[in-house]
């Protein structure tokens, strides 16, 4: 399961309110869902939370989300740690702020023997950045001659990508009336099933997120076969 957390700018806006509130306010909604995965058997979350492209916003907005990253990482440790979940992040670490790197580091290292949920963050994350930074390593390995060019396939190029671990998702949500994945887990998607529902994603309460999922339990799911 895979969630694109859009709309809290223009639920911040219809309120007359800063962005920003709207990103806290969005925060909220993350715990609120992260704690609904069990009663929904949900194992495995990846939440979309900043994108390799959204530094072309204003640098109020920008070092406004790095702050609240911060400060969530830091309150939510513990009760994340105390409700069983695994917390790692993808994307690109380098161009984040040190410090914030670190919590981030931490929190993987705190949370690395829970298993009741794998909460994923996506964090500095682009699709095209992931499948680029892999092929980057993967290239070097060949240039090193550890790994033969014959010898790469799907698979392998999959263990050089900062999900390496997961499994793919089997339904990506995407909050807000936006019907576009604006990058996220190009590669990891190619077989998804996608959900856009046009609640704004403050307003995705555990209710919503239950309704998609009874949803997606109606598609018929047939990875290019036919069947009989
Ligand atoms: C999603 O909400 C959160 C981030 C991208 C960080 P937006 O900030 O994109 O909200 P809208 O799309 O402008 O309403
Ligand atoms: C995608 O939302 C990124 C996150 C939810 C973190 P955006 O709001 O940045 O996407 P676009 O710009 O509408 O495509
Ligand atoms: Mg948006």
């Amino acid at each position: 399961m895979a969630i694109i957390m859009d709309g809290n700018g223009r639920w911040a806006t219809s309120r007359g309110r800063p962005r920003l509130f709207g990103h806290q306010a969005g925060a909220r909604r993350v715990s609120d869902i992260v704690e609904t995965c069990p009663d929904l058997g949900i194992r495995y979350l990846t939440i979309f939370a900043f994108s390799t492209e959204n530094w072309k916003r204003t640098q109020t907005e920008v070092s406004g989300l790095m702050t609240l990253f911060r400060r969530y990482i830091t309150k939510e440790a513990q009760r994340l740690l105390q409700g069983g979940v695994r917390v790692r992040f993808i994307g690109d670490r380098e161009r984040l702020d040190p410090k914030l790197a670190r919590l981030m580091d931490e929190l993987e290292q705190l949370t690395a023997a829970n298993e009741a949920l794998h909460l994923t963050v996506a964090l500095n994350y682009g699709g095209r950045d992931e499948v680029t930074r892999a092929t980057r390593r993967l290239a070097a390995e060949v240039a090193a001659g550890r790994l033969a060019p014959e010898d790469v396939d799907a698979s392998t190029l999959a263990r050089f990508l900062d999900t390496c671990s997961l499994p793919d998702p089997d339904l990506v949500i995407r909050t807000s009336g936006e019907a576009r994945i604006s990058n996220f887990l190009l590669w990891q998607s190619a077989y998804a099933e996608y959900e856009f529902v046009d609640t704004l994603w403050p307003d995705f309460d555990p209710d919503c997120f239950r309704e998609v999922i009874g949803r997606y339990g109606n598609r018929d799911r047939r990875f290019g076969a036919v069947h009989g």
